[in-house]
């Protein structure tokens, strides 16, 4: 039979201590029993103790695989402060990152809702707000224990009521460093009086080298597929630019990827008048209504001016506390609360603006300004060539008008010299050209059949007046003389690029359809058409007036000529063409 049983106990000892006993009793021969108690405190705590561990590696271990799934920054923060609370015991947590500008910000919190970090100001630089424990932890990289943050110095006195009304009692500070670079801290509060005894200091701080490292995966991940955003984006715009000289194509293609890559609501680029001092409207995205498109702004009183005569970014973080006289009315309608205005820059000169609006508060980094700017870069870019291309065009207009009104007062000095008739040129010019479109030449080669036309006879500048103008026939030797006009012509205009396309009438209007013609006796079609057109309307011309070796024939006898020499001196299908086009043009008029 069994005469003893073992009871567990916990028990208050006259100090007030709380222990826990073992008690063994044993029933005695003489019916006594006897009690033997052991204090099993010690042994029970590092039972709890192992048990507690246990837990806490499980913990971490979960913590860290959920880590490895996500490479989403806002998941792995979530994750990092949810576990700090629902499984490591805290009251908050929150993730600070350092920002390069000295500020501290909570990249993320757990109780995502708990008002405690809504009005901090922290820092991280050398600073008084940078005093404290998030900003030493960030700077020394050593966790900063706060064992009672009520009668701690290192807390602003402000802070306090918040700290009362949260009810903690205790903080500490990680840092997060992953690499040995310190980017932020994982920022711990409880409410629980010792609650950051050596061992969860050590708990939480192995729980932060892990939390920096899929921050800092996940954060590296966001970014590298951000700037690979960022560069299509670019690279759209590039395309643009090269596909396009019309820059409202191009300011179009930036306007949406500004807007996409840089999560505003809307967009606009204005180009700057230099002459009349004032920004006018290009191109706009994602406005509600149309009234920017009416909009020129003034230099000294507009946001964008502003950018444009300071050649730097303004931004307005918040239109309702600008003071300034400014026109609001824009961000009125639309509801825009924060702007942007950058001043397009190409080649040292400011071209314009580009406008950004948000409808809500927005925070930016460094990124995307730099990315703001590089958009910007690229649309004066655009904005400088379209300028470039239309000055460079009206200029080439002008210059070939220049060039044109050349040609044809030349020509009509030519005229002049040879004792044609008044407008021989310009009706031969006529004439051939009205051929050539009837015969489906392309319009671009018109023009230089135009100038071949016009100069045709440039080459009679070689032959002397004694032989050019000679009233009656020439002789064998002037004839050889005569001849060489054509080649002449030739070594006149082939060295000037611009007329080079114009060469084949002035040196091959004398070749014949059947190979007797001069200067290289050319046949059929070696002769370029531009020239077999060109040959009928000159002997028409000639032959219908007087020339100073003989009178000029009755149109008829003309054209009997011509169909006579079909095959002969001409291309027989372009005689038929002629007749079928001068019957129209003069005979019906004689006939009236
Ligand atoms: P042009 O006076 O401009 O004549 C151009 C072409 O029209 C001539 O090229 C010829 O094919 C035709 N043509 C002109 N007049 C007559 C004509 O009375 N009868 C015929 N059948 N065809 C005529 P062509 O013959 O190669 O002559 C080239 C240029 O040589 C002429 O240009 C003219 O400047 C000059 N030329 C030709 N014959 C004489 C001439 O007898 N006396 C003079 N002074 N110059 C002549
Ligand atoms: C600090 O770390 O500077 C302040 C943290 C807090 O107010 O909780
Ligand atoms: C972050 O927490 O914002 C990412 C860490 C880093 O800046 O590398
Ligand atoms: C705008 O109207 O486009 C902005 C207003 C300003 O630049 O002042
Ligand atoms: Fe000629
Ligand atoms: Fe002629």
């Amino acid at each position: 039979m069994k005469n003893s049983i073992t009871v567990e106990r916990n028990l208050n000892t006259k100090e007030g201590k709380q222990v826990t006993v073992e008690v063994n009793i044993s029933k005695l021969d003489n019916d006594f029993l006897l009690g033997i108690a052991h204090d099993i405190t010690e042994i029970k705590e590092s039972e709890e103790q192992k048990l507690k561990r246990l837990h806490l590696l499980k913990t971490l271990y979960n913590a860290n695989q959920k880590f490895s799934e996500s490479l989403n920054l806002e998941k792995v923060a979530y994750e990092v402060t949810r576990t700090c609370v629902e499984d490591l015991g805290a009251s908050l947590a929150w993730i600070g990152h350092a920002e390069a500008n000295g500020k501290v910000t909570v990249l993320y919190q757990y109780p995502t809702e708990h008002p405690y970090t809504k009005n901090l100001n922290v820092r991280w630089d050398d600073t008084p707000e940078g005093q404290g424990p998030t900003g030493v932890a960030i700077r020394t990289g050593i966790p900063q224990v706060i064992e009672d943050i009520t009668t701690n110095q290192r807390f602003e006195p402000w802070r306090m009521k918040a700290v009362t009304e949260a009810g903690f009692i205790t903080s500490a500070a990680f840092p997060l460093a992953t690499r040995g670079r310190t980017f932020g801290a994982l920022n711990i509060y409880s409410d629980k009086k010792g609650f950051f005894d050596a061992e969860n200091v050590q708990l939480f701080q192995t729980f932060a080298h892990q939390a920096a490292a899929a921050l800092e995966n996940a954060n590296l991940y966001e970014k590298s597929t951000r700037r690979l955003q960022h560069i299509q984006a670019l690279r759209k715009v590039d395309m643009a630019i090269a596909g396009s000289i019309d820059l409202r194509v191009i300011s179009n293609v930036a306007l949406q990827e500004t807007i996409r890559e840089l999560n505003v609501d809307a967009a606009a680029i204005f180009r700057l008048n230099p002459y009349m001092q004032k920004l006018e409207f290009i191109a706009a995205y994602g406005f509600y209504t149309n009234i920017i498109e009416e909009i020129s702004l003034s230099l000294e009183k507009s946001f964008a001016g502003r950018a444009v005569l300071e050649r730097k970014t303004i931004y307005i973080p918040d239109i309702e506390r600008e003071n300034e006289d400014m026109p609001k009315d824009l961000f009125r309608v639309e509801g825009f609360k924060a702007y942007y205005a950058v001043p397009l820059i190409a080649k040292g000169h400011v071209l314009g603006v580009l406008e950004v609006f948000m409808r809500n508060p927005h925070i930016v980094n460094d990124e995307w300004r730099d990315f703001l700017e590089t958009l910007a870069g690229q649309i004066a870019i655009a904005m400088d060539n379209a300028e470039l291309f239309h000055n460079l065009q009206q200029s080439n207009l002008e210059l070939l008008k220049a060039y044109d009104e050349t040609i044809e007062a030349l020509s009509y000095a030519l005229d002049l010299r040879d004792k044609e008739t008044e407008g021989h040129s310009i009706r031969v010019t006529e004439l051939t050209l009205s051929i050539a479109k009837e015969m489906g030449i392309p319009e671009e080669k018109l023009i230089h059949i135009k100038r071949g036309a016009l100069l045709h006879d440039i080459g009679k500048l070689g032959i002397p007046d004694s032989i050019l103008l000679k009233p009656g026939k020439l002789s064998d030797e002037e004839w050889e003389i005569m001849k060489i006009h054509p080649v002449y012509a030739y070594k006149m205009l082939s060295q000037i690029e611009y007329l080079r396309p114009a060469l084949d009438i002035p040196y091959c209007h004398h070749e014949r359809w059947d190979g007797s013609g001069y200067p290289r006796g050319l046949k059929e079609k070696e002769i370029p058409l531009a020239a077999r057109i060109f040959a009928i309307v000159d002997v028409f011309d000639a032959l219908s007036n007087d020339r100073p070796y003989r009178k000029a024939w009755p149109i008829e006898k003309v054209l009997e000529y011509i169909r006579e020499q079909s095959g002969k001196h001409f291309d027989p299908q372009i005689v038929d063409v002629f007749i079928h086009l001068v019957e129209k043009k003069f005979v019906s008029r004689l006939g009236d």
